[in-house]
């Protein structure tokens, strides 16, 4: 079987959840790269994303809406992903960029650990908002993305890559 695995990544962790999938598909023909990479000849696609504003990357939407007649397995990480019903509102957000000649057999998703400056930002903002609750749980959630994706997030992403391939098989 011939694998593609394709991801957008910024600051890496969403990169490093691709790389584990990659070595889950160790014993298949693999396709591995950014959002230009030729996907044509993959039996099954992995397709991951950083999330943007509440969803997936614009250059991730723009690859899944002309995606065509493929099985789909999609993966993310997200900054704010502390629970799995964030993670199901990303996937379902992302399914609706998805052409329904295509097969999804499943979805993963783990937090990633953002960037520096959103600490500072969200600090400055509660010195301005000292009142504002919802800045101190988002200054909260920024510190618990800080370890991820770890090691329980990387194990979890191959057994999901297994899962997908058993599907297709
Ligand atoms: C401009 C920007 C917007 C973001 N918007 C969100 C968001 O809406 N929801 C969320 O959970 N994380 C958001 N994040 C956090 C990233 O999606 C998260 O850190 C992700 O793991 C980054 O993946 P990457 O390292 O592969 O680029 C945002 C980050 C940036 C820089």
């Amino acid at each position: 079987m011939k694998i593609a695995i394709i991801y957008d990544s910024i600051t890496g962790n969403t990169k490093k959840i691709a790389e584990a999938i990659k070595e889950a598909c160790n014993e298949h023909e693999i396709i591995f790269g950014d959002m230009d990479t030729d996907i044509n000849e993959a039996d099954l696609v992995f397709i991951g994303s950083w999330t943007d504003k509440g969803n997936c990357s614009q250059k991730v939407k723009e690859k899944l809406e002309k995606m065509n007649h493929k099985k789909i397995a999609i993966f993310g990480t997200a900054g704010f992903g502390g629970s799995e019903e964030y993670f199901e509102n990303l996937y379902q957000r992302i399914k609706q960029c998805i052409p329904q000649t295509n097969e999804i057999l499943g979805h993963f998703y783990c937090q990633g650990k953002m960037p520096l400056t959103v600490k500072d930002r969200y600090i400055k903002m509660i010195t301005e908002h000292p009142e504002d609750k919802k800045l101190q749980v988002s200054l909260e959630n920024f510190e618990k993305a800080l370890t991820h994706p770890d090691t329980k997030d990387v194990e979890d992403a191959k057994e999901f890559a297994r899962r997908m391939i058993k599907r297709c098989v």
